[in-house]
């Protein structure tokens, strides 16, 4: 083959070992479509400064939609080149004028993640609205939410399910941040000075190959949108154990045993969670590589395409899986209902002396010692009469039993965000429209 692009300088033959070393075809060439539309750009750009005629640029352009690769290419834009050369011969020569891979590359990954970034949103929308459907329909459930793992307050599981498509439709946002950062493009940068030929950078921009966007943004993203996955996984990993039996995985998304004939594991959750360490690996991976460098390109820069790849990859599964797992696993109502105990109504009894007139933090206390009391005797707060309850407050009296209602607990939580059915509701709208305008 023979080394097209530098073997004025060299006289000696690469050794294999460091030939293979080198090498980022092996996974660069998932670029080789962004490397061709750069291309194509660059040789129109070049046609405007005389450099390269117009036939010559014609023959550039129908070459370059020839391409394929052979092995002994070290990378998609040495490739690239290589081939041109084959099919058209002389003008192929041309066509790197003023251009270095290191403009190139950097080009071929924004173009490539602007693509990325559709799928993936899609791919995200579509989980969202799972959810947000999922949400609609299953209003009504209650369970209860946990704070520290513990049981906290009684909430709806809509309640739940919308917290987690918020952090997504965060991620979204985030996602659209990334992409806006654009209009700063390297092709017309050259390696590191600049481009001596007069070259157009604002047609080549306008050619609309341009996002400003370095890839480690989206290595950070990957790990962000992971985090919030793997969280979510592990509350239905938890859900799913027969000591909550909130929910029941299909068989479609869990595993069974080799050994134990009983076991249905939540395989698909818990390789969303590992997944997310997968993620965070290579974003602190790369940054470990960035770290030390000193400006401009090096080649370990070379490293990012990989750590991008498989973000990339990984997340690109992570969101069908999720989707799948959330679109059909089943509710457990009566368990999650059941899991309900009065205990998880003693902030309600302390709010109950609080609308007697009672400051907060004496209500606190005086629910507190109602507890205490409570587990003393072994008997669930609920269970404490009257005259107990009043050793611990004069201002308790018969009403207290309506504190015992779990479904009235969770509609006193009517304002934004809160777990009552009304604003769990309004919710729903809202991300459907939002959906709707993505
Ligand atoms: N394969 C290289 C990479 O991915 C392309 C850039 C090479 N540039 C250079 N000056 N050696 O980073």
């Amino acid at each position: 083959e023979g080394e097209i692009n530098w073997s004025g300088r060299f006289v000696g033959n690469t050794d294999p070992i460091m030939e293979k070393f080198k090498a980022s075809i092996a996974y660069d060439q998932r670029m080789w479509e962004a490397d061709i539309k750069g291309s194509k750009a660059y040789v129109k750009a070049l046609q405007k400064t005389g450099l390269v005629t117009q036939n010559e640029m014609e023959q550039i352009l129908t070459g370059l939609d020839k391409f394929k690769i052979k092995p002994g290419d070290e990378d998609i834009h040495t490739a690239n080149e290589r081939r041109l050369k084959e099919f058209i011969g002389n003008p192929a020569g041309k066509f790197h004028t003023g251009r270095s891979r290191n403009d190139q590359v950097a080009t071929d990954m924004r173009l490539w993640l602007r693509d990325a970034f559709t799928t993936l949103k899609e791919l995200a929308l579509q989980l969202i609205s799972t959810m947000v459907e999922r949400a609609a329909v299953e209003i009504e459930i209650l369970c209860p939410g946990y704070t520290h793992m513990q049981r906290a307050q009684p909430i709806r599981w809509s309640h739940w399910i919308l917290s987690h498509a918020a952090s997504l439709s965060r991620d979204i946002k985030r996602l659209e941040d990334i992409r806006k950062c654009v209009n700063v493009m390297p092709l017309g940068s050259g390696a590191i000075a600049g481009n001596p030929f007069n070259i157009d950078r604002e047609s080549l921009r306008q050619d609309q190959i341009s996002i400003n966007m370095v890839e480690t943004k989206f290595l950070f993203w990957g790990s962000m949108c992971l985090t919030h996955l793997s969280k979510m996984a592990e509350d239905l990993i938890l859900y799913g154990t027969n000591e909550f039996s909130f929910i029941i995985l299909t068989d479609a998304y869990s595993t069974g045993s080799s050994l134990m004939p009983q076991k249905k594991n939540a395989d698909s959750l818990e390789l969303i969670r590992s997944k997310a360490g997968r993620v965070f690996g290579r974003c602190a991976g790369f940054l470990m590589t960035l770290k030390a460098l000193p400006s401009t390109y090096n080649k370990e820069l070379q490293e990012d395409k990989e750590a991008m790849l498989d973000t990339y990859d990984t997340v690109h599964t992570v969101l069908q899986v999720a989707t799948g797992v959330i679109s059909t696993l089943k509710v457990n109502q009566s368990a999650m209902e059941g899991a309900l105990c009065p205990d998880m109504l003693a902030t309600d009894l302390a709010y109950h002396l609080v609308r007697k007139g009672m400051p907060f933090r004496e209500a606190h206390s005086c629910a507190g010692k109602a507890v205490y009391i409570a587990e003393s005797k072994n008997i669930h707060l609920s269970k404490l009469t009257v005259e107990d309850l009043q050793i611990v407050s004069p201002l308790f009296d018969k009403d207290v039993s309506s504190v015992w209602d779990y479904t009235k607990s969770i509609e006193q939580y009517s304002t934004p965000g809160g777990t009552a059915r009304n604003s769990v509701t309004a919710q729903i709208p809202h991300f459907r429209t939002w959906l709707q305008a993505q």
